[in-house]
């Protein structure tokens, strides 16, 4: 007898939905009882519309799971959403409306005042918000940070924490899984970078102040720091890098700002979380680390490496970070929100 939770991802062929796909095998929580895709997807087996490399590795209950559409009646009371936000707004909130408890990668809800926006480790007490959606709907929705930002924040907690954020200047490296499939044309890309992202930087400045905020009578007050960010796209496979400056109201030396993000166990250690890293944080000593090829991986994709970090010039302090964007930064990101859900007696 499976005693486990059964979950459904809504779209589960992209990019972000067949890593939660993969994430899901073996979970020792939910199990993977359903699957959604778009129009195009409908009816067929899971298995024939992911690519080898997404396919590949998994069992055939999964690989045989039928697609099937928002609009079909489905049955887990807990889903995960990899869709993109220009559908997700509407398949969300019918879901929550079914007394579903949607934890979503999409954007579409992440700025609505009582919708959790949260990194375990950093603020999971920001959970009270669903509270304030049961005048909404039955169930509730809850989300997971921009890619980039899930790198940037949980850097940001420990320094806020300890001395206070005054200012953040960041420009982030993003890898090519970030934009979905099919991506931007390999014509564009190879031999360059793009200096543009569309409507990533509003959110990148936007997301950790709310991330960081307090929860008030029901509501986040915003972190009061400033953040000014420029997005760029890089021809690496996986794994976002991000450069930060910052200043800080408490001034610290470099060897401080280390101290307090090498020690940093974030707020949900006492959890045990299944897809929680040992180490959310880990300093690189190598004056050339992180890289996306050497470091995306560590704690499974879960944990942010942090290099460089040294006095600024212009600001107080600069330093650069990595993690996979698809599991730090996406796949994971939910399930960790999820997971910390079910450990709250919320799903
Ligand atoms: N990639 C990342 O690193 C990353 C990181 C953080 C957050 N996110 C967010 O996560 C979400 C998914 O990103 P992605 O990169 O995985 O995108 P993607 O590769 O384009 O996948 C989109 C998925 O949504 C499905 N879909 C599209 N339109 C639909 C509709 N009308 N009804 C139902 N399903 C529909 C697609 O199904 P079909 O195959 O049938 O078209 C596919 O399964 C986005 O909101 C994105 O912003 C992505």
């Amino acid at each position: 007898m499976d005693h486990r939770i059964p979950v459904g991802v809504l779209g589960a062929t992209g990019m972000v939905g067949a890593r939660l796909v993969h994430m899901l095998v073996e979970h020792p929580w939910f199990r993977l009882a359903e699957v959604v895709a778009s129009e195009r997807s409908a009816g067929e087996p899971l298995g024939a519309l992911l690519s080898g490399a997404d396919a590949a590795g998994l069992p055939s209950e999964i690989t045989g799971l039928e697609v099937k559409t928002p609009g079909e009646a489905l049955s887990s009371p807990l889903l995960l959403s990899a869709l993109p936000s220009s559908v997700a707004k509407e398949i969300e909130e019918a879901a929550a409306g079914e007394g579903r408890l949607v934890v979503s990668n999409a954007s579409a809800h992440r700025t609505d005042a009582d919708v959790p926006l949260v990194i375990p480790e950093v603020n999971p007490d920001h959970l009270a918000l669903l509270d304030a959606q049961r005048s909404r709907w039955p169930g509730g929705i809850v989300t997971n940070p921009n890619c980039a930002v899930a790198v940037l924040a949980t850097c940001l907690a420990p320094l806020h924490e300890a001395f206070g954020l005054e200012r953040v200047v960041v420009t982030t490296l993003q890898a090519i899984s970030g934009a979905g499939r099919p991506g931007p044309a390999a014509f564009d890309l190879v031999d360059n970078v793009l200096p543009h992202i569309a409507g990533e930087e509003p959110k990148i400045a936007g997301e950790p102040r709310k991330i960081l905020g307090t929860v008030r009578d029901g509501v986040v007050v915003d972190a009061d720091f400033a953040v000014g960010a420029t997005a760029v796209r890089v021809p690496v496979l996986h794994g976002h890098l991000v450069s930060v400056a910052c200043s800080l109201r408490k001034k610290a030396a470099p060897e401080e700002a280390v101290a307090a993000m090498s020690g940093w166990r974030g707020h949900v250690a006492d959890l045990e979380l299944p897809t929680a890293p040992a180490h959310p944080l880990e300093i690189a000593e190598e004056v050339d680390r992180p890289q996306p090829r050497l470091d995306r991986d560590r704690g499974g994709g879960m944990t942010v490496t942090v290099g460089r970090v040294r006095a600024g010039g212009a600001l107080h302090l600069s330093f650069v970070a990595l993690a996979h964007n698809l599991v730090r930064g996406a796949a994971g990101a939910a399930l960790l929100n999820a997971e910390l859900c079910h450990a709250r007696g919320l799903a």
